[in-house]
């Protein structure tokens, strides 16, 4: 069913486990997270950042995952994921998503506060929760972290209203060698506002960090490298393995059976399974 993230993320936050987000941009991408969902009877979000809107388009794109979320057996949410102009979170509320990110993490604090907010405000008048970004995270090989100062936050998570909070905690996006994650801030970020907390960057994380990570106060977790690591690299051995097959959808079938397979491990790790 599709639902917005706000129930699914506060029961997470309840009961200490951590709701996976992930990244799709198309059919196949969006129909081996459902399935891994329902397999794992998980709550999850499906994740559309600019880059995928724009390559399927955001009417098609958002038809599709709205359809497969109703057609679900466990509650789905459509997220916009890194929205950073107010123009994309208004075309995706058109759209029927039922969460958005505003993502202000790379303006001056005012300026990230004062269009977080104004995202907000957008949202919250259709009942759509509205995550923002505090702290920055840099792209593996391209730009560095900068940390979240946690004396930023009340005031951030005050002025702007948003219903979840983005932590730059130490993982990047992309995979990188050493996502170590500041498990200590964290804490001190968590006993300082009852926000849910949010861990972008999650591919490259390791699975000891993502735990301690949950039991310290994040309670959703963004996923996409892996998955599209996952699907080039499983179509390029599968193609290799079946020369000669020449329709896409036995190739692709397979290569969705192997993303599900990946998201449903994430799922177990971030225990959400049996969550619905
Ligand atoms: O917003 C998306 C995520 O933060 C994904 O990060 O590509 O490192 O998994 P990742
Ligand atoms: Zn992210």
């Amino acid at each position: 069913m599709l639902v917005t993230s706000k129930q699914m993320i506060l029961s997470a936050q309840k009961n200490g486990y951590a709701v996976g987000c992930f990244n799709t941009s198309d059919l196949e991408l969006t129909k081996a997270i459902i399935a891994a969902a329902v397999a794992q009877q998980a709550p999850v979000m499906v994740a559309t950042s600019e880059k995928a809107i724009q390559f399927g388009g955001i009417a098609a794109l958002a038809a599709l995952i709205k359809e497969e979320a109703k057609n679900a057996s466990v509650p789905v949410a459509l997220h916009l994921d890194h929205g950073k102009s107010i123009h994309i979170v208004k075309e995706c509320l058109d759209a029927g998503y039922t969460s958005v990110m505003f993502d202000g993490s790379e303006l001056f604090l005012d300026k990230n506060t004062q269009m977080t907010a104004e995202a907000a405000k957008l949202a919250h008048e259709r009942n759509v929760p509205c995550e923002g970004e505090l702290g920055h995270l840099g792209k593996v090989g391209v730009s560095s972290n900068q940390l979240t100062n946690p004396d930023d936050v009340l005031e951030f998570v005050q002025k702007t209203e948003v219903d979840f909070l983005a932590l730059s905690i130490g993982s990047s996006h992309g995979v990188g060698s050493d996502e170590k994650l500041e498990i200590e801030l964290l804490k001190k970020i968590n006993s300082l506002t009852k926000i849910p907390l949010v861990l972008h960057g999650g591919s490259g994380v390791p699975d000891g960090d993502i735990q301690k990570a949950i039991s310290s106060g994040i309670c959703k977790i963004n996923i996409d490298t892996d998955i599209r690591h996952e699907f080039t690299k499983d179509l390029r051995e599968i193609l290799k393995e079946h020369p000669d097959e020449q329709d896409p959808r036995e190739i692709l079938a397979e290569v969705m059976q192997k993303v599900q397979t990946l998201v449903e491990k994430k799922i177990k790790l971030f225990g959400s399974n049996n969550k619905t």
